[in-house]
């Protein structure tokens, strides 16, 4: 019998599951992974936001800006049509019902011409004390329920299952101090867990200066709230405190581990331990994901189990629409998108592409959401990071070559124009941007008009207390105006 285990963490940098992240925090789960079976050491998600890269991941992407609708065949569904017993504890998050209001309205009127802070500014709270384990409860009560369903269900079963648990860990947790419509930007965990974490090895990223910054990323890090200025001290603590709540991560994958262990049933239970999009800790002034950074977008892949060889890293860039479809050997759709990592899975240690697989040589990653004011897309092929935004031509590109410069600090798009223009053809042959870019431009137009007609007179009300409420209070007709401005230039703009 042929079963998955999937995990599935929010937030996590892929880059700490092996050298040099690995040193800053101790992952004796992941490492227990790594050591059976197979790590991807270039692993993106194809969108560094929680809903479509879920969406993907359920292997139904309908719009790059949209979820799914709630009655969508997902994988699970199909694995169940085969026969198996699936089960599912945590977040799901694929259908886009459960992004906040002030998301949604943040993300719709990203071309209006002003700049508001909406998240708190990232802090660190230190709780309970060296003997306290569980700190995020909500996930820990998931992980037990997955535990008892191995435990009491699982081990009884006649036909294979699939077990998935989704947690909230590594994400930031809410902060309520920033009043009405608060984001999430505190970084809790307890003196346990920051224990675990080699304050020595922190990196503490450099920045470029305000005045130096790719105007996306500007608007990214003034409306993330990280403009203003961070001691060395601060940085160090919030991604100390990040890593602290990896390592807490990491203790809920080695429950599930143990619980197959203890039930007999790990060694013919696959396990796949992944995100669905990293965090930038502070790199790049900013937290959170949203970006392409490496923070964000890379992100973990492991796999262990039956079939999956052993002490395994793979070099390859892979991503989340990639599939493990055949491990279940039931037949899926052949008109989604994505290749398949069980040849990469069963070949020699190190491989490069080989050629009876015909995996392309690049991945992609898009991004439309909020934080971000321009859809953004990004291909990563061989050492470069090449970031398209818009229609191609209104906003300035950027190049990164990982290898000379693995933390992006030098946009060298101007200095290799050639090496440019071949990845951007790459990219038009994959998706045809600009006209993408414009359809996400009508779409947030759509949806914010009939958003501000559903509210009739308590518009202005509750535009004002979303969660940029502390800046757009200060000039409250001021701001209705820009977005006044925005409608009429785009309704001329149709004409
Ligand atoms: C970090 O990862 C590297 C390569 O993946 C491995 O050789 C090393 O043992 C790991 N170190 C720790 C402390 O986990
Ligand atoms: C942004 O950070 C400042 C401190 O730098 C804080 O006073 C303010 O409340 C934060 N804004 C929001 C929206 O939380
Ligand atoms: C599983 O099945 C065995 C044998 O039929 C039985 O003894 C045991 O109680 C069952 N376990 C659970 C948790 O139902
Ligand atoms: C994004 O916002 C920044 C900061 O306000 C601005 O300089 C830039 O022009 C905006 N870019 C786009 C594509 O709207
Ligand atoms: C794939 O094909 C099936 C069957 O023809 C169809 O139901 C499904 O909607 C298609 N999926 C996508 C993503 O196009
Ligand atoms: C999985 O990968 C295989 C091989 O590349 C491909 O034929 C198949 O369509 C993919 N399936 C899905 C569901 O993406
Ligand atoms: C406006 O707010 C009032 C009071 O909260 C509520 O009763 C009313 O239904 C709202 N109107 C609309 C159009 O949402």
């Amino acid at each position: 019998i042929l079963q998955l285990s999937f995990q599935f963490v929010l937030l996590s940098d892929g880059r700490l599951t092996f050298f040099p992240g690995n040193q800053t925090v101790d992952l004796p789960s992941i490492n227990f992974m790594k050591k059976q079976g197979t790590i991807f050491l270039n692993a993106y998600t194809n969108s560094p936001i929680c809903c479509p890269s879920r969406c993907k991941l359920h292997n139904l992407f309908t719009n790059p800006f949209k979820g799914l609708d709630p009655d969508y065949v997902t994988w699970m569904d199909l694995m169940e049509k085969h026969g198996y017993t699936t089960q599912k504890f945590g977040k799901l998050d694929y259908t886009s019902g459960h992004h906040s209001v002030s998301n949604r309205v943040e993300a719709w009127t990203r071309d209006v011409d002003f700049l508001l802070r909406q998240e708190g500014r990232p802090m660190v709270k230190l709780r309970g004390d060296r003997k306290q384990v569980r700190v995020m409860e909500a996930d820990w009560r998931n992980t037990d329920k997955a535990v008892n369903w191995i435990k009491e269900e699982a081990v009884n079963l006649t036909q294979p299952f699939v077990l998935y648990l989704g947690l909230n860990l590594p994400h930031p947790y809410p902060s309520p101090y920033a009043g009405e419509n608060f984001g999430s930007s505190t970084f809790l965990t307890s003196p346990y867990w920051l224990e675990k974490v080699n304050y020595e090895a922190i990196k503490i990223p450099k920045w470029s200066s305000l005045s130096e910054m790719h105007p996306v990323d500007y608007y990214s890090s003034y409306t993330k709230n990280c403009t203003g200025e961070f001691t060395k001290e601060e940085v160090r603590n919030i991604r100390a405190f990040y890593y602290a709540m990896c390592a807490e991560t990491d203790a809920m994958l080695g429950e599930i581990i143990s619980a197959l262990r203890g039930t007999g049933l790990l060694g013919k239970t696959i396990i796949i331990f992944t995100a669905d999009h990293g965090e930038l800790a502070m790199e790049h002034r900013q937290f959170y994901k949203m970006s392409m950074y490496e923070g964000s977008s890379h992100i973990p892949l492991l796999v262990m189990g039956p079939g999956v060889r052993e002490q395994q890293q793979i070099l390859n860039a892979v991503s989340l629409v990639d599939n493990i479809s055949l491990l279940s050997r039931i037949p899926v759709p052949q008109n989604l998108s994505g290749y398949s990592l069980i040849p990469l899975l069963r070949e020699k240690a190190g491989s490069e592409v080989s050629p009876r697989e015909h995996r392309p040589s690049w991945v992609l990653s898009e991004f439309h959401g909020c934080n971000v004011n321009s859809s953004v897309y990004m291909l990563r092929a061989g050492k470069w990071k090449y970031i398209a935004y818009s229609d191609g031509s209104s906003v300035l590109p950027q190049l990164f070559d990982l290898t000379a410069d693995p933390d992006e600090l030098t946009n060298v798009a101007i200095k290799f124009p050639v090496t440019v223009r071949s990845l951007d053809k790459i990219l038009l042959s994959l998706v045809n941007y600009p006209k993408v870019s414009f359809s996400v431009q009508e779409y947030n137009k759509q949806q914010f008009i009939s958003w501000k007609q559903s509210l009739g007179h308590n518009y202005s009300r509750i535009i004002a207390n979303l969660r940029w409420h502390q800046d757009w209070l200060k000039d409250q007709k001021k701001y209705e105006n820009a977005i006044e401005k925005w409608l009429v230039v785009l309704e001329q703009g149709k004409i």
